[in-house]
Protein backbone atom coordinates (compact mmCIF):
# COMPACT_ATOMS: atom_id res chain seq x y z
CA UNK A 1 0.00 0.00 0.00
CA UNK A 2 2.64 2.27 0.92
CA UNK A 3 4.26 1.71 -2.45
CA UNK A 4 1.44 2.61 -4.40
CA UNK A 5 0.74 5.93 -2.53
CA UNK A 6 4.67 6.81 -2.88
CA UNK A 7 3.68 5.82 -6.72
CA UNK A 8 0.81 7.70 -6.55
CA UNK A 9 2.39 11.07 -4.84
CA UNK A 10 5.31 10.83 -7.96
CA UNK A 11 2.79 10.23 -10.48
CA UNK A 12 1.03 13.58 -9.29
CA UNK A 13 4.48 15.55 -8.76
CA UNK A 14 5.47 14.68 -12.29
CA UNK A 15 1.95 15.61 -13.94
CA UNK A 16 1.79 18.94 -11.06
CA UNK A 17 5.07 19.88 -12.52
CA UNK A 18 5.46 19.70 -16.02
CA UNK A 19 2.43 21.20 -16.32
CA UNK A 20 3.99 24.10 -14.59
CA UNK A 21 6.85 24.11 -17.13
CA UNK A 22 6.26 27.30 -19.60
CA UNK A 23 5.35 25.85 -22.90
CA UNK A 24 8.72 26.67 -25.17
CA UNK A 25 6.71 28.15 -28.29
CA UNK A 26 5.66 31.26 -26.34
CA UNK A 27 9.56 32.27 -25.40
CA UNK A 28 11.23 31.30 -28.88
CA UNK A 29 9.92 33.90 -30.61
CA UNK A 30 11.95 36.59 -29.11
CA UNK A 31 14.59 33.91 -29.69
CA UNK A 32 16.75 35.37 -27.13
CA UNK A 33 17.07 32.53 -25.00
CA UNK A 34 18.44 30.00 -27.11
CA UNK A 35 22.27 28.79 -27.72
CA UNK A 36 22.98 28.16 -31.55
CA UNK A 37 26.01 25.68 -32.65
CA UNK A 38 28.28 26.90 -35.19
CA UNK A 39 30.01 23.79 -36.38
CA UNK A 40 33.04 23.59 -38.54
CA UNK A 41 35.86 21.63 -39.60
CA UNK A 42 40.04 22.16 -39.88
CA UNK A 43 42.43 21.21 -42.25
CA UNK A 44 42.57 17.94 -40.79
CA UNK A 45 39.15 17.35 -40.98
CA UNK A 46 38.36 17.67 -37.38
CA UNK A 47 34.61 19.43 -36.32
CA UNK A 48 34.52 21.51 -33.59
CA UNK A 49 31.67 23.83 -32.43
CA UNK A 50 31.19 27.35 -31.24
CA UNK A 51 27.90 28.50 -29.28
CA UNK A 52 26.64 31.43 -30.40
CA UNK A 53 23.75 33.34 -28.07
CA UNK A 54 21.14 35.57 -30.22
CA UNK A 55 23.20 38.66 -28.61
CA UNK A 56 26.48 37.83 -29.97
CA UNK A 57 24.64 37.57 -33.05
CA UNK A 58 22.90 40.56 -33.30
CA UNK A 59 26.38 42.42 -32.26
CA UNK A 60 27.40 41.71 -36.31
CA UNK A 61 24.72 44.17 -36.87
CA UNK A 62 21.19 44.32 -37.16
CA UNK A 63 18.06 45.60 -39.79
CA UNK A 64 14.62 45.15 -39.27
CA UNK A 65 13.28 44.21 -42.74
CA UNK A 66 10.32 43.16 -44.36
CA UNK A 67 10.78 40.14 -47.06
CA UNK A 68 8.09 39.58 -50.18
CA UNK A 69 9.03 36.30 -50.77
CA UNK A 70 8.80 35.35 -46.88
CA UNK A 71 5.53 36.62 -47.20
CA UNK A 72 4.68 35.44 -50.86
CA UNK A 73 5.58 31.55 -49.52
CA UNK A 74 3.80 31.54 -45.81
CA UNK A 75 0.61 33.99 -47.17
CA UNK A 76 1.18 36.78 -44.58
CA UNK A 77 1.20 40.55 -45.71
CA UNK A 78 3.31 42.42 -42.85
CA UNK A 79 5.85 40.15 -41.79
CA UNK A 80 8.73 42.03 -39.97
CA UNK A 81 11.53 40.46 -39.53
CA UNK A 82 15.22 41.54 -37.08
CA UNK A 83 18.06 40.01 -39.52
CA UNK A 84 21.70 39.21 -39.46
CA UNK A 85 23.73 38.96 -42.34
CA UNK A 86 24.45 35.50 -42.74
CA UNK A 87 27.87 36.78 -45.06
CA UNK A 88 28.59 38.64 -41.91
CA UNK A 89 28.67 35.54 -39.99
CA UNK A 90 30.43 33.52 -42.91
CA UNK A 91 33.27 35.65 -42.95
CA UNK A 92 33.63 35.21 -38.58
CA UNK A 93 35.18 32.11 -39.52
CA UNK A 94 37.92 30.50 -41.70
CA UNK A 95 37.24 27.46 -44.25
CA UNK A 96 39.75 25.19 -44.42
CA UNK A 97 38.60 21.92 -45.96
CA UNK A 98 37.00 23.26 -48.81
CA UNK A 99 33.58 23.85 -47.40
CA UNK A 100 31.02 25.07 -49.90
CA UNK A 101 27.55 25.15 -48.31
CA UNK A 102 25.59 25.59 -44.93
CA UNK A 103 24.23 22.37 -43.18
CA UNK A 104 20.84 23.99 -41.14
CA UNK A 105 19.77 21.35 -38.49
CA UNK A 106 16.59 22.67 -36.77
CA UNK A 107 15.09 21.94 -33.84
CA UNK A 108 12.13 19.92 -35.37
CA UNK A 109 13.95 17.63 -37.43
CA UNK A 110 14.30 19.96 -40.91
CA UNK A 111 17.38 19.39 -42.26
CA UNK A 112 18.10 22.72 -44.39
CA UNK A 113 21.46 23.35 -46.88
CA UNK A 114 22.32 26.41 -48.59
CA UNK A 115 25.25 26.73 -51.00
CA UNK A 116 27.29 29.83 -50.25
CA UNK A 117 27.08 31.09 -53.35
CA UNK A 118 23.56 31.04 -53.51
CA UNK A 119 24.16 33.47 -49.59
CA UNK A 120 26.34 35.46 -51.81
CA UNK A 121 24.14 36.12 -54.82
CA UNK A 122 20.91 36.78 -53.11
CA UNK A 123 22.09 38.38 -49.95
CA UNK A 124 20.55 35.93 -47.94
CA UNK A 125 20.14 37.13 -44.39
CA UNK A 126 19.36 35.15 -40.85
CA UNK A 127 16.38 36.28 -38.65
CA UNK A 128 16.65 36.39 -34.94
CA UNK A 129 12.94 37.78 -34.43
CA UNK A 130 10.40 37.76 -36.14
CA UNK A 131 6.48 39.69 -35.81
CA UNK A 132 4.14 38.89 -37.61
CA UNK A 133 0.20 40.38 -37.19
CA UNK A 134 -1.94 37.05 -37.13
CA UNK A 135 -0.74 33.20 -35.54
CA UNK A 136 2.06 31.65 -36.53
CA UNK A 137 2.67 27.65 -37.25
CA UNK A 138 4.74 25.54 -34.17
CA UNK A 139 7.61 25.30 -36.15
CA UNK A 140 8.07 29.04 -37.14
CA UNK A 141 11.07 30.52 -34.67
CA UNK A 142 13.94 32.27 -35.11
CA UNK A 143 16.55 31.29 -36.64
CA UNK A 144 14.95 31.70 -39.94
CA UNK A 145 16.34 31.86 -43.26
CA UNK A 146 15.40 35.47 -45.02
CA UNK A 147 15.51 36.23 -49.26
CA UNK A 148 15.48 40.04 -48.39
CA UNK A 149 13.43 42.19 -51.24
CA UNK A 150 15.08 43.16 -53.92
CA UNK A 151 16.59 39.93 -54.70
CA UNK A 152 14.46 37.14 -56.61
CA UNK A 153 15.98 33.63 -55.88
CA UNK A 154 13.41 30.59 -57.66
CA UNK A 155 10.47 30.14 -55.72
CA UNK A 156 11.37 26.97 -53.60
CA UNK A 157 11.42 25.36 -50.29
CA UNK A 158 14.98 25.77 -50.02
CA UNK A 159 15.00 29.10 -49.17
CA UNK A 160 12.67 28.96 -46.23
CA UNK A 161 14.67 27.09 -43.60
CA UNK A 162 13.36 28.21 -39.93
CA UNK A 163 13.31 26.83 -36.53
CA UNK A 164 17.41 26.46 -37.22
CA UNK A 165 19.80 25.56 -33.97
CA UNK A 166 23.06 24.75 -35.85
CA UNK A 167 24.89 26.09 -38.63
CA UNK A 168 27.10 23.30 -39.84
CA UNK A 169 29.94 24.15 -42.91
CA UNK A 170 29.73 21.27 -45.36
CA UNK A 171 30.84 20.34 -48.79
CA UNK A 172 27.70 20.14 -51.58
CA UNK A 173 29.66 17.00 -53.39
CA UNK A 174 29.73 15.17 -50.00
CA UNK A 175 26.32 16.18 -49.27
CA UNK A 176 24.59 15.30 -52.40
CA UNK A 177 26.88 12.75 -53.41
CA UNK A 178 25.56 9.47 -52.93
CA UNK A 179 22.23 10.55 -54.35
CA UNK A 180 23.65 12.51 -57.19
CA UNK A 181 25.31 9.41 -58.23
CA UNK A 182 22.39 7.71 -58.29
CA UNK A 183 20.21 10.00 -60.07
CA UNK A 184 22.89 9.75 -62.90
CA UNK A 185 20.61 6.58 -64.34
CA UNK A 186 18.50 9.09 -66.72
CA UNK A 187 17.78 13.06 -67.58
CA UNK A 188 14.36 12.55 -66.45
CA UNK A 189 15.90 11.08 -62.54
CA UNK A 190 18.70 13.59 -62.91
CA UNK A 191 15.76 16.42 -62.89
CA UNK A 192 13.84 14.99 -60.40
CA UNK A 193 16.79 15.00 -57.71
CA UNK A 194 16.76 18.64 -58.32
CA UNK A 195 14.00 19.04 -57.87
CA UNK A 196 13.44 16.59 -54.54
CA UNK A 197 16.56 18.13 -53.22
CA UNK A 198 14.93 21.94 -52.90
CA UNK A 199 12.11 21.11 -52.45
CA UNK A 200 11.47 17.89 -49.94
CA UNK A 201 14.59 16.55 -48.90
CA UNK A 202 14.28 18.76 -45.67
CA UNK A 203 11.54 16.69 -44.37
CA UNK A 204 11.97 13.21 -46.43
CA UNK A 205 15.50 12.33 -45.89
CA UNK A 206 16.83 9.92 -48.18
CA UNK A 207 20.11 7.52 -47.54
CA UNK A 208 20.54 10.04 -44.06
CA UNK A 209 20.71 13.45 -46.15
CA UNK A 210 17.82 15.48 -44.88
CA UNK A 211 15.21 16.00 -42.26
CA UNK A 212 12.81 13.44 -40.51
CA UNK A 213 9.57 15.90 -40.24
CA UNK A 214 8.06 13.95 -43.13
CA UNK A 215 7.04 10.29 -44.03
CA UNK A 216 9.64 7.70 -45.54
CA UNK A 217 8.26 8.26 -48.91
CA UNK A 218 10.35 5.07 -50.59
CA UNK A 219 8.97 2.81 -47.72
CA UNK A 220 5.44 4.10 -48.32
CA UNK A 221 4.61 3.93 -51.90
CA UNK A 222 5.00 1.54 -53.91
CA UNK A 223 6.26 3.44 -57.12
CA UNK A 224 7.06 0.74 -59.57
CA UNK A 225 3.17 0.52 -59.70
CA UNK A 226 0.67 2.66 -61.39
CA UNK A 227 -1.44 2.37 -58.51
CA UNK A 228 1.37 3.68 -56.35
CA UNK A 229 2.22 6.55 -58.28
CA UNK A 230 -1.41 7.55 -58.14
CA UNK A 231 -1.34 7.50 -54.52
CA UNK A 232 1.69 9.46 -53.92
CA UNK A 233 0.34 11.89 -55.83
CA UNK A 234 -3.01 11.99 -54.64
CA UNK A 235 -1.45 12.41 -50.97
CA UNK A 236 0.78 14.87 -51.69
CA UNK A 237 -2.30 17.48 -52.93
CA UNK A 238 -4.16 16.31 -49.89
CA UNK A 239 -1.32 17.19 -47.40
CA UNK A 240 0.83 20.03 -48.76
CA UNK A 241 -1.99 22.18 -50.65
CA UNK A 242 -2.60 25.72 -50.01
CA UNK A 243 -4.63 25.75 -46.89
CA UNK A 244 -2.75 23.19 -44.85
CA UNK A 245 -2.90 24.23 -41.48
CA UNK A 246 0.53 23.99 -40.48
CA UNK A 247 1.35 25.82 -43.03
CA UNK A 248 3.39 23.29 -45.12
CA UNK A 249 2.11 24.60 -48.34
CA UNK A 250 4.81 22.90 -50.49
CA UNK A 251 2.28 22.61 -53.30
CA UNK A 252 2.50 26.48 -54.29
CA UNK A 253 6.55 25.91 -55.22
CA UNK A 254 6.41 22.40 -57.61
CA UNK A 255 4.54 21.82 -61.04
CA UNK A 256 2.77 18.71 -61.85
CA UNK A 257 5.41 17.59 -64.26
CA UNK A 258 8.27 18.07 -61.43
CA UNK A 259 6.48 15.88 -59.29
CA UNK A 260 6.67 13.24 -61.93
CA UNK A 261 9.86 13.51 -62.50
CA UNK A 262 10.44 13.16 -58.71
CA UNK A 263 8.71 9.96 -58.94
CA UNK A 264 11.44 8.65 -61.54
CA UNK A 265 13.53 9.45 -59.13
CA UNK A 266 12.72 7.96 -56.13
CA UNK A 267 12.19 5.12 -58.49
CA UNK A 268 15.79 5.04 -59.74
CA UNK A 269 16.96 5.86 -55.69
CA UNK A 270 14.31 2.00 -55.23
CA UNK A 271 15.66 0.01 -57.84
CA UNK A 272 19.21 0.83 -56.60
CA UNK A 273 19.21 -0.50 -53.13
CA UNK A 274 16.96 -3.57 -54.46
CA UNK A 275 20.39 -4.16 -56.87
CA UNK A 276 22.36 -3.72 -54.10
CA UNK A 277 20.69 -6.01 -51.80
CA UNK A 278 20.37 -8.38 -54.66
CA UNK A 279 24.30 -8.51 -54.94
CA UNK A 280 24.81 -8.77 -50.88
CA UNK A 281 22.13 -11.65 -51.04
CA UNK A 282 23.64 -13.53 -54.02
C1 LIG B 1 8.33 21.14 -44.13
C2 LIG B 1 8.51 19.73 -44.22
C3 LIG B 1 8.07 19.05 -45.49
C4 LIG B 1 8.46 19.31 -46.78
C5 LIG B 1 9.39 20.39 -47.25
C6 LIG B 1 7.80 18.34 -47.60
N1 LIG B 1 7.04 17.52 -46.82
FE1 LIG B 1 5.85 16.03 -47.48
N2 LIG B 1 5.11 15.78 -45.60
C7 LIG B 1 5.56 16.43 -44.46
C8 LIG B 1 4.76 16.02 -43.35
C9 LIG B 1 4.92 16.49 -41.91
C10 LIG B 1 3.80 15.11 -43.84
C11 LIG B 1 2.69 14.41 -43.07
C12 LIG B 1 3.18 13.16 -42.49
C13 LIG B 1 2.14 12.48 -41.65
O1 LIG B 1 0.98 12.40 -42.10
O2 LIG B 1 2.48 12.05 -40.57
C14 LIG B 1 4.06 14.99 -45.26
C15 LIG B 1 3.32 14.18 -46.11
C16 LIG B 1 3.66 13.93 -47.43
C17 LIG B 1 3.04 12.93 -48.27
C18 LIG B 1 1.90 12.04 -47.83
C19 LIG B 1 2.45 10.92 -47.04
C20 LIG B 1 1.65 10.59 -45.84
O3 LIG B 1 2.13 9.76 -45.06
O4 LIG B 1 0.57 11.17 -45.64
C21 LIG B 1 3.69 12.93 -49.46
C22 LIG B 1 3.41 12.01 -50.64
C23 LIG B 1 4.69 13.96 -49.39
N3 LIG B 1 4.65 14.54 -48.14
C24 LIG B 1 5.56 14.27 -50.40
C25 LIG B 1 6.37 15.41 -50.40
C26 LIG B 1 7.09 15.87 -51.56
C27 LIG B 1 7.11 15.19 -52.92
C28 LIG B 1 7.72 17.03 -51.18
C29 LIG B 1 8.51 17.95 -52.04
C30 LIG B 1 7.91 18.41 -53.28
C31 LIG B 1 7.43 17.23 -49.76
N4 LIG B 1 6.59 16.24 -49.34
C32 LIG B 1 7.93 18.26 -48.98
C33 LIG B 1 6.59 17.34 -44.41
C34 LIG B 1 7.19 17.91 -45.53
Amino acid sequence: MRQIICGLLVLFLTIGFSACVPKQEKVVNSGSERIYRITISDRFGRISSEFWTVSKLEKLGVKKISSSYFDRAMKYDDAELKVVSLLKIISQFELKSGEDAILLNCFDDYQGILPISDILKYDLQLATKIELGSSKPGWLNPLLVVVPDGKEPPFEERFLTANIRELKFVRLSDYYGPLRKIAKVSKKAEQGFKVYKNNCLFCHSLKGRGGNKGTRLLQVYELAKEIGQKKFLNDFKSFHHKDNADKQDVEQFVTRDQLQRIIDFLLALKRSEEKKRKVETS
